[in-house]
């Protein structure tokens, strides 16, 4: 689990902070990103919290949830996954016979880190009748010990759908578990384990930028601490805020998680203004493993079709099941019996 004095040290690496690309070399390279996707009928997904010249050349951008539904589907032969290593390999996961490529094989996670699987299984070994809830920021070796996948955008769903004669285990985040309890009304055995970004908004912060701007509603990722979650106006996943802005009638939205997100807003609400929420302790609102990738090596990823994502087949088989029961879950109307 990351304390807050980690979270304040990671945040305050600024190593990842890169200099804006010249227009010109941003054009060439944009142009040859777009040439190479043709030459290998790839396809470029991107998260939500990428740099904008990579959100603005991918076929989509989107959420966790978004990006394993797209990778379920997708006819392209080879994968492009900008995001951070546990995206691109539930891609992989989905995906065992095609190339999956990511331009950087270091972009990380602090939650992933948090949950090594076999502290999880002596966990689980204690208990048998867990019912494992595996948020989708953990390893292929974390999906595979697991019953079911949950993104921030479903979290709640496959809660509810999760048996009730199991004792429910929620592992990584113990912040967006324990906004899935709060949702759900579900009681959980949670992990220990955050996200260094998220934790790094704070309640006295938070009600700073409220104050400065009265008539701009808070909306707040559910990875983020209660003592945030409680000031805002909708706590919800990246893509769904794409969407709640969108429908929102204020002109001025404060808006807390990584700060790639506010590319994704501006574009798809021009008129409205999106007003980052300030950290307490440090500029921690980017997210350094998903600003490992930038346009360059995105590139040169596609022009070497390296770094790949190679994963055991056993490992695929195991860790498949959950990732699919979660797309089916996901795809299915909500029980309103509960
Ligand atoms: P979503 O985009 O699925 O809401 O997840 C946020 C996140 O932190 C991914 O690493
Ligand atoms: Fe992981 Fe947090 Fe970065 Fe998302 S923002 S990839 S949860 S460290």
């Amino acid at each position: 689990m990351i304390d807050v004095a980690d979270a304040v040290a990671l945040g305050a690496d600024r190593t990842h902070v890169r200099k804006p690309l010249p227009p010109d070399r941003l054009d060439a390279l944009s142009r040859d990103i777009l040439a190479l996707k043709k030459r290998l009928n790839a396809v470029i997904l991107a998260h939500n919290y990428q740099v904008p010249e990579i959100q603005d050349v991918a076929d989509y951008v989107g959420d966790s949830l978004g990006l394993a539904q797209q990778a379920a589907r997708t006819s392209a032969e080879v994968i492009v996954f900008c995001g951070v290593h546990f995206m691109a390999e539930t891609a992989k996961i989905l995906n065992p016979n095609k190339v999956v490529i990511l331009p950087d094989l270091d972009a990380g996670c602090s939650l992933e880190e948090s949950c090594p699987a076999d502290k999880l299984a002596a966990l689980q070994a204690t208990n048998p009748r867990f019912h494992t809830v595996a948020y989708i920021n953990c390893s292929a070796a974390v999906k595979a010990l697991s019953d079911v996948i949950c993104t921030s955008g479903n979290a709640v769903k496959i809660v509810q759908a999760a048996p009730r004669d199991r004792d429910l285990l929620f592992v990584p985040d113990e912040n967006l578990g324990s906004w899935v309890m709060e949702q759900t009304g579900r009681p959980m055995t949670l992990w220990k384990g955050n996200c260094y970004v998220h934790v790094e908004w704070t309640h006295a912060a938070i009600s700073r930028i409220r104050r400065d701007h009265p008539d701009a509603p808070l909306v707040a990722h559910p990875e983020c601490t209660k003592a945030v979650r409680m000031l805002a106006d909708e706590v919800c996943s990246t893509e769904k805020m794409v969407a709640w802005c969108k429908a929102s009638k204020s002109d001025a939205i404060i808006i807390a998680t990584e700060a790639g997100m506010l590319h994704r807003l501006k574009k798809e609400c021009p008129g409205k203004t999106f007003i980052g929420a300030p950290t307490e302790n440090c500029r921690c609102n980017e997210c350094r493993f998903m600003k490992l990738n930038t346009l360059e090596k995105l590139h040169d990823c596609m022009e070497n079709l390296a770094p790949r994502v190679e994963l055991n087949p056993t490992l695929i088989a195991r860790a498949r099941l959950p990732i699919e029961r979660m797309l089916e879950i996901s795809a299915k109307p909500l029980d309103v019996a509960g």
